[in-house]
């Protein structure tokens, strides 16, 4: 069981980029996670269509084609030979000039990252997470728009720190409007009176895979859904509320600002919708 690190293509145990990359110095990257099952990564079309989406968002061009990745990716996995795997791609602007200018940087870093899967405490799942709202707005859509997966996380890194320092376990943010977004690394669904609501891509999230899949597992299951913008005023009333990401999975929200949420324990819908995404994972082969 073992970290392997691909860099365009070598495979090493530790890699370095240089301290002129753009991606150290701007976070001009752009990346993805992907999980595993059976060690075979999950969802990887998905994955290398928003890796394709990214790049074109920030005007990068990615070096190699989709074959090259699985290519690589299976090779890196089989080189880890771990269990199950925590895969994150990372291609980055490349060497160049100590300034932002992104010309003089023509040559991407690729980086396939395997290590060890990362599983969340079982407790959590079955308690539930706690959530803060916080003060640090989601990026508006027209600065740094979160549709796109760039390495440049210092917005949720710093929402991140205000709700550890508030006692929660994560964020929830809004954006420059007040309307709800998403939390740092996994987007948001609440439940009121039945009917699941998610915010919208037009909110300014990310447009989680997992999220997608929710929503067209929920739609198929007949469960009543929503995506649209709300205040953070629409939460008073909601009975459930979960989050949704490539490691989390589905991980219910049981606080909210202190407040409990229904119960205090993972609601019904959350926990059917829980039941259903494990058993899409149990029919991949
Ligand atoms: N994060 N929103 C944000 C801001 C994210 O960073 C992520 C993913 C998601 C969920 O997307 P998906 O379902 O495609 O994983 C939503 C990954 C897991 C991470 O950065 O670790």
């Amino acid at each position: 069981m073992a970290t392997c690190i691909n860099i365009n293509g070598n495979i090493e145990e530790e890699a370095f980029v240089s301290v002129l990359d753009h991606g150290f110095l701007f976070g001009d990257s752009i990346y993805e996670v992907i999980s595993t099952i059976d060690n075979k990564p999950c969802f990887l079309n998905e994955h290398l269509q928003r890796l394709r989406r990214s790049a074109e968002g920030i005007s990068l061009k990615i070096p190699f084609a989709d074959w090259w990745f699985c290519e690589q990716i299976k090779r890196t996995l089989e080189y880890a030979n771990n269990q199950e795997s925590y895969i994150r791609i990372v291609v980055t602007r490349g060497v160049g000039d100590i300034n932002i200018d992104p010309s003089s940087c023509d040559s991407p870093c690729t980086l396939i990252f395997v290590t060890t899967a990362h599983f969340y405490p079982a407790e959590l799942y079955k308690n539930g997470i706690h959530l803060a709202v916080v003060s640090i707005k989601r990026n508006s859509k027209d600065a740094l728009n979160p549709g796109i997966k760039t390495g440049n996380y210092l917005n949720n890194v710093l929402a991140k720190i205000e709700a550890d320092r508030l006692g929660a376990h994560d964020a929830l943010m809004l954006n420059p409007f007040g309307q709800l977004t998403e939390s740092t690394t996994s987007n948001f669904f609440f439940v009121q009176e039945g009917r699941i609501m998610t915010p919208s891509l037009d909110c300014g999230i990310l447009a989680g895979i997992t999220r997608d899949i929710v929503i067209r597992m929920a739609r198929e299951n007949g469960f009543p859904l929503e995506e649209g913008v709300w205040p953070v005023e629409a939460l008073d009333m909601a009975d459930e509320m979960f989050v949704t990401g490539t490691v989390k999975q589905l991980m219910p929200v049981t606080c909210l600002d202190g407040r409990i949420i229904g119960n205090g324990k993972p609601g019904d819908i959350t926990r059917r919708l829980m039941n259903l995404y494990q058993g899409l994972l149990d029919r991949i082969e």
